[in-house]
């Protein structure tokens, strides 16, 4: 497929796998994906198997991301990670505004666009998540929505970096419920964000920013989703868990 962006394709784990079972699954991983050149292959595995897992990562196109960091720099924050940290592990991406997180940790667009500063301030490649609820679609808030949390999310990021950063736009009705958004419902939302970047950066750096679809992705939608001309890869939750169902994804994809 001849895209505009290069792929990039990252599993999100999310509070799942023993440090055992990353490890097996990244050795599926490795061995199924070791010619694929097209897309950026990204994981991300709770914070307790990225010791194990950057190690076994290494020499491979399989690249790092963790789940969350801190806004915060090393210091007394009791049971947070500092970006500092991810980078003893080798992560290069780090998944922030997650919609379990703005559910059930309450973040904030203010927060996130620190998360993300920070990131940038420690080399990471932050994956900014953001997606209306299913009242919010039904309510027909959703550009409205998405509006306020990418200008509230990226808010204070340099040009430059904006376009080491890559959106994920998430439905939060299309998460974990196999109910993936159509073709049509995700380019117009990608669409609608890549006018927003315009307007809070420039055309050339909107052009440039990967948008990634997430919500119910599988091996069956992969082609269709990523042929729409906004849709620069995805965010793979449940289908990521398993190394067939994430290598033909991959594969599909391309
Ligand atoms: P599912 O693919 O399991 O719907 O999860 C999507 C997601 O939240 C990825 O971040």
């Amino acid at each position: 497929m001849n895209k505009q962006r290069k792929l990039i394709i990252a599993g999100n784990w999310k509070m799942n796998k023993t440090v055992a079972e990353s490890l097996a699954l990244v050795r599926g991983l490795k061995i199924e994906l070791a010619n694929i050149k097209e897309v950026d292959i990204v994981i991300c595995p709770p914070f307790t198997a990225l010791s194990e897992v950057s190690k076994a990562v290494i020499d491979s196109n399989i690249r790092l991301g963790a789940q969350n960091m801190s806004e915060n720099g090393y210091g007394a924050f009791t049971g947070e990670i500092a970006g500092g940290m991810l980078k003893e592990f080798s992560c290069r991406y780090v998944i922030l505004g997650h919609s379990e997180r703005r559910q059930f940790q309450k973040e904030s667009d203010e927060l996130i666009s620190k998360k993300a500063q920070a990131a940038h301030a420690n080399s990471l490649k932050p994956i900014v998540c953001v997606g209306e609820t299913l009242a919010e679609r039904e309510g027909n808030k959703t550009e409205q929505v998405l509006e306020t949390q990418v200008k509230g999310s990226l808010a204070g990021l340099t040009k430059e970096q904006m376009v080491e950063t890559v959106v994920a736009y998430e439905p939060v009705w299309a998460i974990g419920t196999g109910k993936t958004a159509t073709t049509a419902q995700a380019q117009e939302a990608h669409a609608f964000i890549r006018k927003q970047l315009v307007g809070l950066f420039d055309e050339n750096v909107a052009k440039r920013v990967r948008i990634q679809y997430g919500g119910s992705v599988k091996p069956a939608n992969a082609r269709e989703l990523m042929e729409q001309p906004d849709v620069d890869g995805a965010l793979v939750g449940g289908a990521s868990l398993d190394a067939r169902s994430f290598c033909v994804f991959i594969k599909n994809s391309i």
